[in-house]
């Protein structure tokens, strides 16, 4: 590990320049809300800049100074498209993850989260997400409904894409949520899931009936996976950890991503919340075998390609046999 005193002198620096950086987009962002009554694309245009500097900034630090070793594997994306985009949620750093992928498909500008209520109090960042209109929910999805309805509208209205992210678990995971996840689950006959929480879909059904074919065609889905060399599956890194020095000794981090028509899913309520918890089970059975291999028997391939290159790739090797290309086909 890292000599403590400059792990503590580094944490101070970088907690300082990530909470300086974001205070400055604040103030910009302040000043931008003279605009919003005028013209909300262009504060949507000024905000998405702002937020998608700030989140580089994060992400430099995890990815370049601190060398986060993130692998991909599943379907690769577009570069320009709309997404409904659904994520396990492990930790408060699964953001680095999702930005991870979001920097290389252009779209940090363009991210909407659904968030707890509580975090626009967040000193700096809090504030941030609040100007950047992002979906803000309390406990009880029926007393926000106007609302988010409000912020949907909004979102529809604008010409640049969007990404809405949604962890359907609705908090992180605990192993007093699994059990208790696994008791409701056995009650309503679904499957006992041990690595993610039966989704909760209210939300999801809103959120894909009002953007369903208007916006956005395709679900993004997700899954983050965290773990150490010595320690084991699961384990993460923490904010601090993070800011204290190198995470590539050890640290490792994984996304595997399914890119699904919205036209693929069903329409009624009831089926849609059938097929989201066919989509968790899916997910859960993905990182039980990360858990026992990592990514031994998983084909890792550059989030920096799009599906185009796969198809270009596929009509040069013609008839040859590449498994790997099979792999990634069977991932759908
Ligand atoms: C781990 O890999 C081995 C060998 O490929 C395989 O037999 C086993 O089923 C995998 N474990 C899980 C939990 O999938």
């Amino acid at each position: 590990m890292c000599n403590p005193v400059i792990g503590t002198i580094e944490a101070v620096l970088y907690t300082t320049i990530c909470v300086g950086t974001c205070l400055i987009g604040n103030f910009f962002q302040i000043l931008s809300y003279a605009i919003y009554p005028f013209n909300k694309q262009l504060f949507n245009d000024i905000n998405g800049f702002l937020a998608s500097f700030v989140w580089k900034v994060l992400q430099f630090i995890f990815e370049n100074i601190r060398h986060g070793k993130v692998t991909y594997s599943g379907d690769l994306l577009p570069y320009d498209e709309s997404a409904i985009v659904l994520a396990n949620h492990r930790s408060y750093i699964d953001f680095y993850l999702i930005h991870f992928v979001a920097m290389r498909k252009k779209q940090l500008p363009n991210l909407k989260y659904f968030l707890k209520d509580s975090l626009k109090f967040l000193p700096a960042f809090g504030w941030g997400m609040y100007f950047m209109k992002m979906i803000f929910v309390k406990r009880d999805w029926t007393s926000d409904k106007k609302k988010i309805e409000e912020t949907f509208a909004q979102i529809k209205s604008l010409t640049t894409n969007v990404w809405i992210i949604s962890y359907l678990e609705g908090s992180r995971i605990t192993p007093e949520k699994v059990k208790a996840s696994q008791e409701f689950s056995k009650k309503k006959g679904y499957p006992i899931l041990e690595n993610v929480l039966i989704p909760r879909t209210r939300g999801f059904i809103a959120t894909l009936n009002t953007f369903r074919e208007e916006k956005v065609k395709y679900i993004y889905d997700f899954t983050l996976v965290y773990g150490h060399e010595k320690r084991g599956y699961g384990v993460y890194p923490s904010m601090p950890r993070i800011f204290m020095g190198r995470i590539d000794n050890g640290y490792r981090f994984h996304i595997h991503v399914r890119r699904i028509p919205i036209s693929s899913i069903p329409t009624e309520d009831e089926e849609i919340t059938k097929w989201a918890v066919q989509l968790y089970k899916e997910k859960n059975d993905f990182l039980e075998e990360m858990k026992h291999n990592w990514t031994d028997n998983i084909d890792l391939i550059d989030p920096v390609m799009t599906p185009d290159d796969i198809k270009k790739d596929n009509s040069q090797e013609d008839l040859k046999n590449d498994n790997s290309q099979d792999d990634v086909k069977k991932e759908n």
